[in-house]
Order: structure tokens, then sequence, then C-alpha cells
């Protein structure tokens, strides 16, 4: 006996257990080479018949070849295993489509209110949700303790406050995305547009406790109400449709002067005033064109730059275009409703 007869054997098994086509080959196999009186065990027999200081060696070496064997019939056994699961496929048999899903509606509003606006030059930036006070209310002309704040009912994140910019609010309006963007650019021309996440307290038929808003700001050289008009009616009247007209209304906000509230006449009268909007016009939302203090706080010079700015609820949106009247039906889920989209 010599190593390479034990080579050999080991070989020709391995061959052999690859080309096996069941598990009864493969039994078959396993008795030949592995069984007590298989292959292997009559070379361990043989083992006597060597001098007695080669005998360990050729030991090691049987054991470690049957090893090899053994474990190639278990790798076969288990392949063979998974072909017999496998069930025949009758590719004629017509298949179960899957149900196909959606981008939920708030998305699709997000996604054409992005490509309206694209269209005109404004880009989608992204801006901490979970912001500073100053970036929130302080940069935006209201100071500490200003009655303005109180119109956003602001959660407060505890334990979380920066020497600099005071305490961590989630956001309750986009509108830190104006200092945001302001201090990002450094310097006018800016077109941006914001679309996130806004958190207050509040729950009812027309309130969520998680909404989204839309903000947008656009800064350059000479830039005055007519440009806001201009731009907000094209926005209505491609998101509304091209008979939707707009006004604007004086307001206050803190950080916009002029303020106004923009309105846009009622689907279903048209303007001519109904039960549903009394005088033909339905609010949409504020806008203004942007404080001169709000300015400075963003590093940008008044007496060179104006601008405007707009923040609208995207649910808010929406359900005026559709007419749903519980904002709830958006987050909770249920494909009755949701499906209609
Ligand atoms: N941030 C305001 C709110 O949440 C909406 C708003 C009003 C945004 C006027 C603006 C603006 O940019 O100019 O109620």
């Amino acid at each position: 006996m010599n190593k390479d007869q034990i080579i050999n054997i080991k070989n020709q098994a391995i061959s052999a257990i690859l080309e096996a086509k069941s598990k009864k080959d493969l039994e078959t196999l396993r008795i030949n080479y592995l069984g007590r009186k298989g292959q292997f065990s009559n070379l361990l027999k043989e083992i006597v018949k060597i001098k007695p200081e080669e005998r360990g060696e050729f030991g090691k070496t049987i054991n470690f070849n049957k090893n090899a064997v053994s474990q190639a019939l278990e790798a076969k056994l288990s392949s063979i295993a998974v072909q017999e699961k496998t069930i025949f496929f009758d590719t004629t048999i017509p298949g179960d489509k899957p149900p196909t899903g959606h981008l939920h509606l708030i998305t699709q509003t997000i996604n054409e209110i992005i490509e309206i606006l694209e269209k005109i030059g404004f880009a989608k930036f992204s801006y901490p949700e979970v912001e500073w006070d100053w970036f929130t209310f302080e940069g935006l002309n209201m100071p500490k303790n200003h009655p303005a704040r109180d119109e956003w009912e602001t959660f407060f994140i505890e334990n979380l406050e920066s020497q600099e910019y005071g305490k961590a609010v989630l956001t309750p309006h986009t509108s830190n995305g104006q200092l945001r963007e302001m201090l990002r650019a450094k310097k006018p021309p800016i077109r941006m547009l914001n679309i996130a996440k806004c958190y207050r307290r509040q729950v009812d038929v027309s309130h969520a406790p998680m909404f989204t808003q839309f903000e947008g700001l656009l800064i350059d050289k000479n830039i005055n109400i007519t440009h806001l008009k201009g731009t907000l009616d094209y926005f209505v009247k491609q998101y509304f449709g091209e008979d939707r007209e707009t006004r604007i209304r004086p307001f206050h906000f803190q950080f916009t002067e002029p303020s106004f509230e923009i309105d846009i006449t009622c689907i279903i009268c048209k303007g001519r005033g109904c039960k549903v909007c009394k005088e033909g016009w339905l609010e949409i939302g504020g806008a203004g064109m942007v404080h001169p203090t709000v300015l400075k706080n963003g590093g940008i010079n008044p007496d060179d730059f104006s601008g405007f700015a707009w923040g609208w609820g995207v649910e808010r949106l929406m359900m005026m275009k559709y007419s749903v009247d519980d904002i709830r039906l958006l987050f909770n889920g249920d494909l009755r409703f949701l499906n209609q989209f």
C-alpha cells in the first residue's frame, strides 16, 4: 500500500459521486467507499502489513481522504435533495398577478410640486427637521418670548440646547429653510424649494401632528410683489388647472413685510360663491416679501437684494384639489381611500 493508492481511491470516489444522479446511487457509493466493508475500511485493515513506525502517517492519510469523500457525498446529497424539491413548473399556466402598488398620494403631490417649480428654476433642498430655535424663530424675526411664536404649537426636544442657537425643536414650519439656504448659498440669486415634514401639537379634521409643507424662497436684485404674484399664479394654474385665479390678501407674519394670505378661486363655484367657500375664495397659505431683518440674519444685504417667500401645506393643497375633507385619511393607510389616487 502506498499513498498514491489512497489518493486514487479518493479521486475515483469523488468523480463517481459527482456523476451520481440519485440518492440511491449515492447510497451505493457510500457503502462501497465508506461502509464497514468499504474500500477505506479495507485500507485501514491493511495497515498491520506496514512498518509500525509508518502506520501513524498512513492512518492519517487514509482518514484525511476518507473525510474528503464523505464531505463530497454530503454536498451532493443536499444538492439532489434541492433538485427533488423543485416542483415541475408548467409555464403555460397563467400566472398570479401580484397587486401593483403606487406611490402614496402625499409623495405623488410632492413630486408634482417639484416638477412644476423646477420648470421655473427652483431647486429642492433639504435641511434639518430637528432644528435650533434660532433658524425656526429668532432668526426669522421672532425674538424669545415673542407672542407670534404661540401660533406654532411647537414640540421642544428635552435636554438639547445650543449655546449659539438655543433650544432644539421639531420644525413647526419649513421657514427655517430660508435662513439655512441664505447661509448655505452665501450670495443670491437664490431659488429654493424646501419640502419637509413639520410637527405641531394639534389634531383635528384639518390638522395632524405631523404634516408636510413646501416653502419657496427667491432672492435676487429688484424682486418685488409682482414676481411673487406671478410665481404663485403660475403654480396654482399648473397644479389646479388654468381656470383657477389667485388673489393676495394683506396679513401679518414676522418674517415677511409686507405679508399676505393667498386665496384661490373655489373649484365648486369657480369664484361666484357657494356653501363651501362662502365668497368664492379659499385660503391656500401664507406668503410675503422677505423681511430685511431676515435677509440680514441670512448674511444678505437688504439694500442690494430683495426676495419673496411662501410656505404652504402639501396635504392642504392635495385636499383642496380632490375635495378631501379629513386629513386623517391621508395618514391611516386605508387602501379603499388610497387606491383612488
Ligand atoms: N411659515 C408660515 C406658517 O407655517 C407660512 C409662511 C408664511 C411661510 C409666509 C412663508 C411666508 O415663507 O412668506 O404658517
